[in-house]
């Protein structure tokens, strides 16, 4: 099955949590708000981004 532009989040071997397709997606803050996204993102699932909800690369230090 061809998944090439269908909105997927695949979690990968190593815990992180991809976003692809993210077109059709709608992230949303805790308040409701919609939070502006590219087409394909990580989210951060370690808490030390500085820019929630996505990875910044701070689970790295
Ligand atoms: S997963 Fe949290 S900064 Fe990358």
């Amino acid at each position: 099955m061809d998944h090439s532009k269908t909105p997927t989040i695949q979690v990968t071997a190593s815990g992180k949590v991809v976003v692809t397709n993210a077109k059709e997606i709608l992230l949303l803050d805790g308040e409701g708000n919609p939070i502006v996204k590219r087409n394909r993102f990580t989210l951060c699932n370690c808490g030390k981004t500085k820019d929630i909800p996505f990875c910044d690369g701070a689970h790295k230090q």
